[in-house]
């Protein structure tokens, strides 16, 4: 068992076998390596839940409109700051979003800044406000070529936007058809899968060398393709990529459980208004930042893989951007509550994943 991890263990048998539940987990600070914080009214309104759990966060830059220069990055870290709860600390990870037209220029002003730590590459047309994305991999090459040059990660969405690919092969089409070709091509710029959901794409990134790294989010490592269709439509379930087989999932729980510092914590947390979502062309994204910990923790539990959690959750990440690790602590307890069946959105409300259905885990307060 992981030393840095402790674990209160709790005997549930009373006769002949001793089987031990871990009912209480203490964890290095985590960080989350792939979170949208939205903006205006909608930033106040979500952050404060990253900042209950996460010390730092990867924010993505697909705002409207897009972050695509170091000027409006910095701009945007100041309104998070500004919209952080009083007495809180958080440090916002900032990106850009490329574009076919993103100079090197622009990603040495980038990395000079000190504030930028990844540029996202979204294929146009792919998700939510992907519009401005890249629209051929090889448009984007001189800024690619100044990322090599400075270390400065490549955040990808890996989908391809190709409508005579099945949605559920999108994924795999992409790594065929882009991702592979480019990391052999350019072998020394660092690569972050985002999101990944399929065991293709573990292979993949198990396959190249540790410029190469994924993040997983809660909800593809809980559940599989099922529960978008429970009963009826749930498009709270619905997100980009799309949940895939159970198959996958499996492999996904292997990747982060594995120990291997390449898969690491990215919650993906998406929210967005109810009514875009539960409408005749609902917006892609599940929003999990009230509860990424604990819905984390009950993969892992369920995997029987606590003692790994900390790893994925608190180390792996830092250690892939080149950033120190956290020192301080969160505990999370076994213990049943309820998710609330909504969350105040600005003028809108927010439906979080596991609406009013009961979660397994609880995050304590700090001391
Ligand atoms: O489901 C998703 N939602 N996938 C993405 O790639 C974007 C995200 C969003 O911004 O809502
Ligand atoms: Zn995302």
């Amino acid at each position: 068992m992981n030393a840095t991890v402790a674990l209160t263990e709790s005997k549930t048998s009373a006769t002949t076998t001793t089987s031990a539940r871990i009912d209480r987990i203490e964890l290095t600070r985590p960080d989350d390596w792939h979170l949208h914080l939205r903006d205006g009214e909608y930033l106040p309104a979500v952050l404060p839940h990253t900042v209950r759990q996460f010390a730092r966060a990867i924010v993505m830059p697909n705002l409207r409109p897009p972050v695509t220069t170091t000027v409006m990055a910095l701009a945007y870290r100041e309104r998070i700051l500004a919209a952080l709860p009083a007495g809180s600390r958080f440090e916002p990870l900032m990106t850009l979003y490329l574009t076919d037209r993103t100079t090197a220029a622009e990603i040495d002003t980038a990395v000079a800044s000190g504030v930028v730590k990844g540029v996202k590459y979204y294929p146009a047309g792919a998700t939510t406000n992907s519009d401005s994305g890249v629209t051929h991999v090889d448009r984007a090459r001189p800024a690619l070529e100044a990322m090599q040059r400075l270390g400065l990660p490549l955040l990808v969405h890996g989908e391809v936007t190709d409508t005579s690919v099945d949605l559920f092969d999108r994924e795999r089409a992409f790594i065929d058809r882009v991702l592979a070709p480019l990391v052999r091509d350019m072998p020394g710029l660092r690569v972050v899968m985002e999101h990944i959901t399929t065991r293709d794409a573990v292979s993949f990134v198990e396959s190249c060398g540790p410029e190469v790294a994924a993040t997983l989010t809660p909800h593809h490592l809980l559940m599989n393709r099922n529960a978008i269709f429970v009963g009826g439509i749930r498009p709270h379930y619905y997100c980009l990529p799309v949940l895939k087989r159970e198959v996958h999932r499996q492999a996904l729980m292997d990747a982060a459980a594995s120990g291997n510092p390449k898969f690491f914590l990215g919650t993906d947390s998406a929210p967005h208004a109810r009514h875009t979502k539960e409408t005749d062309c609902g917006c892609a994204g599940c929003f999990n930042a009230h509860a990424a910990l604990e819905l984390y923790a009950e993969a892992f539990d369920r995997a029987g893989a606590l003692d790994r959690f900390e790893a994925f959750a608190s180390f792996h990440g830092p250690d892939y951007y080149r950033l120190p690790r956290n020192t301080g602590k969160v505990v999370l307890v076994r213990e049943s509550w309820d998710a609330p069946v909504e969350y105040p959105y600005g003028a809108d409300t927010l439906v979080p994943l596991r609406a009013g259905e009961p979660l397994q885990w609880r995050q304590l307060p700090e001391a």
